[in-house]
Order: structure tokens, then sequence, then C-alpha cells
């Protein structure tokens, strides 16, 4: 993985804020950063329950051999991760099984009915994701499939189809899931859903898409290693989060994430929801928006290029795509494209890439801070979320509020309960 801040137009040095960035690391490392109940992802690449890892493994080579379909029943954290894991690596129409459904995240009626629809006579597995056990979108749809499910296959089959990743003590999905009988998966206590992709809530998913995620952790722990140094000259997960308090200085209050693929909108998802939930606290923050390129710029690129100047732009890119075509020639040339014929859509791709980002950096005077991947692989995609939660943690704790809570997320649930007449 690679950073490229040449193009950011920063106003400020990075390194002048190696002193304070010093202190941050090290808060994290002791243990004393504000939110330090919730720490435990830092050295989960290398602490994680290995005994639970083996099941991991185990249920997802089941649920890829035996499924049609496999439900993911979560919200939020408990969803988005996998989600853009299993998108970014195999595609928005790999064609092969299971088909992965997400449902949960949300309460159209219309969405169950045609999911139901969708998985009549199809072998269907579901795993439900919840820490608290008590999110409403996740527990109506778990209900309804669960009943789907126990009344097409009985009560013991079932048990065998119906996976639970939730608390390891308590709450109420961890109490259905003891009383049914289901297999039971731990979302640990001391990590919070927005940080949680690489434990039992994503890799579960993650596995039964057949994708290996004993790679996806040698990249976070490649990751890992790389960001130990805090010095700001080498470690790009510290540089980045310097510099979104930069922009932030020079009043840019909005960072666009850019990919040009399809298959990683699902990445801006979920680190919008990273940065967004992280961060904007206390009347503070950077809001996090995302488009994708080059559909958006037939939208969205004239706000970028002339519109108010209160954003910049992190651009993810990869060196090398999942696949590759070659655009064909044409004899007859009717659309007067053959000035293409012989090259890679790719390469199209590519140049796109670089006459947008000269447009806005240079013309627009839009800053572009350069993220690019070798690959679309698992060791990179383990390698790129634990960049991100680095550079987050850093970044968020920079501006001086606590990257793992979320306490206005509480205020739409209550309001919401009231309505519904919860007691
Ligand atoms: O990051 C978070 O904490 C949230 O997005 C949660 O993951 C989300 O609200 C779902 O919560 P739960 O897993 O308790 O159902």
């Amino acid at each position: 993985m690679k950073l490229d801040y040449s193009k950011a137009l920063l106003k400020e040095d990075v390194l002048s804020y190696q002193e304070r960035v010093n202190e941050v690391h090290q808060s994290i490392f002791d243990g004393t950063c504000a939110g330090n109940d919730f720490i435990g992802w830092v050295r989960w690449p290398f602490d994680y329950d290995k005994e639970e890892f083996a099941r991991i493994k185990e249920v997802g080579r089941e649920i890829h051999e035996n499924a049609d379909v496999l439900l993911v029943c979560g919200i939020g954290g408990s969803y988005l991760g996998a989600r853009s894991a299993i998108e970014m690596m195999k595609g928005l129409y790999p064609g092969d099984k299971p088909e992965i459904i997400y449902t949960g995240n949300g309460l159209s009626s219309t969405y169950l009915n045609q999911i139901l629809k969708h998985i009549e006579g199809k072998s269907v597995y579901l795993n439900v994701i919840s820490k608290s056990g008590t999110t409403t979108e996740t527990s109506v749809a778990f209900r309804i499939f669960e009943q789907y499910i126990e009344k097409k296959y009985g009560r013991e089959e079932a048990r065998k189809r119906i996976i639970a990743t939730t608390d390891k003590a308590r709450g109420t999905l961890k109490n259905l899931a003891d009383r049914k009988g289901y297999r039971e998966f731990v979302i640990p206590d001391d990590i919070g859903g927005r940080y949680s992709v690489f434990t039992a809530v994503g890799l579960i998913p993650i596995a039964a898409a057949g994708i290996d995620i004993d790679e996806l952790m040698s990249g976070c722990r490649q990751a890992y290693e790389d960001f130990q140094d805090p010095d700001l000259k080498k470690n790009i997960a510290y540089q980045y989060a310097v510099i979104r308090r930069i922009k932030e200085n020079e009043g840019k209050n909005v960072e666009l994430f850019v990919t040009y693929e399809p298959s990683m909108t699902m990445i801006a998802e979920w680190w919008k929801q990273l940065f967004g939930e992280s961060e904007g606290k206390e009347g503070k923050g950077i809001f996090p928006a995302s488009v994708t390129f080059t559909t958006d710029l037939h939208s969205m690129g004239q706000f970028i290029q002339e519109g108010t100047k209160c954003l910049y732009e992190t651009v993810l890119t990869l060196d090398n795509p999942m696949s590759d075509i070659v655009f064909p020639a044409d004899p007859d040339n009717l659309d007067n494209m053959n000035y293409l014929s012989g090259k890679s859509v790719d390469w199209v791709n590519k140049m796109a890439c670089q006459g947008t980002i000269a447009a806005h950096v240079d013309t627009g005077k839009v800053g572009n801070i350069l993220v690019s991947l070798p690959d679309n692989g698992p060791f990179s995609y383990g390698y790129m979320i634990y960049f991100f939660f680095r550079a987050c943690a850093m970044s968020v704790l920079l501006l001086g509020v606590n990257p793992f809570n979320q306490p206005g997320v509480e205020v739409y649930k209550k309001n919401m309960f009231k309505l519904l007449g919860k007691e």
C-alpha cells in the first residue's frame, strides 16, 4: 500500500505534528487514550482466539459447500465490513455459491418480501450478527428469516443453519442462541462494531464466500508491524491521520472518498462509518462522503471541480484490477472508438483517474490524497483495513475526541422506541 500526499495542497508540514503523534501513539499503547476500554482491535491480528478462528474456517467451509444463499443479518459495524470485503474481493457478480444477501440493515418491508421470494427453493443459511442483540432492524429481519428457516427445515435442521455472532456472555441474542442451541461466535467486549470486521463478525461471511481469511489476517499483521514506529517520515497511517487534521485546519470539512471500481463502493460505505461514527462528536469532525468514479464524474464532478471549496479527496486505487479486458477493433469504426483498439479498459480507467486528479488539483485547487493498493486480494484488504483503523484512531485522538463511542446514535432509537410503544 502506498500513500502519496504530494497533491494534497497542504499548507502545514506533516512532520510538525511529530510530537503530538508520539504522545497519542504512546497513549494507545499504554492504554491511557480516550475510550481505552475499546482498543482490543489494536493487537487483535496477533491476539485473536485461535480456537475460534479454526471454528470460523470450519463453519465458513460448511456454508460454502452447502448453501445456495447465505443471509447476513446485521447493521452498521455488524455487516459493512463483511460486505466491503466480499464485494471488493469477488466483484458484484461473482456467479458462484453461496449468493450472499445482506438483511437486517434497514426496515423496508418490500426488501424483506423480495428476499423471501428470491430464496424460495434454495438452500439457505443465516448468520445473525449483533453485539447488543437488541438492534431493531436486525431483530425484525432475524425473526422473519428464523421462522422461515424453522418452517422450511424444522427446528433441528434450523439449529445447523442458523449461526449467531454476538456478545460472549449477555444480551437478548446470546440468550436466544443458548436456548435454541445455535452455533455461537463472539464479538469481543473491547472491540466496537466498526472496528470488528476481522473478528467473527466479518470473518464468517468472508470465509463462507470462499475467501482466504488467513491471508486477510496476515495483511493486518503486516500493517501492524509497519505502523509500529510512529515516525511520520515512515508511518503512512499516521501521515494520513495528520493530513486530515491539516485539511480541516484549512477549512476543508468534507472528505470525499473516491474509488474507481463499483465493487469498492462498499469500502467507501465502511470507511464512512469508521470515520463518521468515530469523529463526528462534540460539534467537531470532517464529514465523510464518497463517490464512485468515473460514474459520479457525470453527476458530482461539476461540484467538485467548481463548487464550494469545502472539500478534499482521498482517492483509493488498485494497481492491478481483478480482471481486465482488451478493447476490440472494429473495421467500420462507426462509433469512432478505434483510437482505443488494443488498449486495456483498465488502462483507460487509469488515464481517466490521472486526468481527473490533474483537473481537480491543478485547475480546481481541490487537494487529493492518493492511496493505492497492489490488488484486491485478502492480504491487501487486511492491510488496508488496519491502515484505516490506525489512521482513524490517531486522527480522531489528535482532534481530542473519543474515537470509540457513538453516543449520538442512541437519540433516534429512543424516539423510535417511543413511537413503536417499546417498554
Ligand atoms: O459501530 C457500531 O457500534 C454500530 O454500527 C453497530 O455495529 C450497529 O449499530 C449494530 O449494533 P449491534 O451489533 O449491537 O446490533
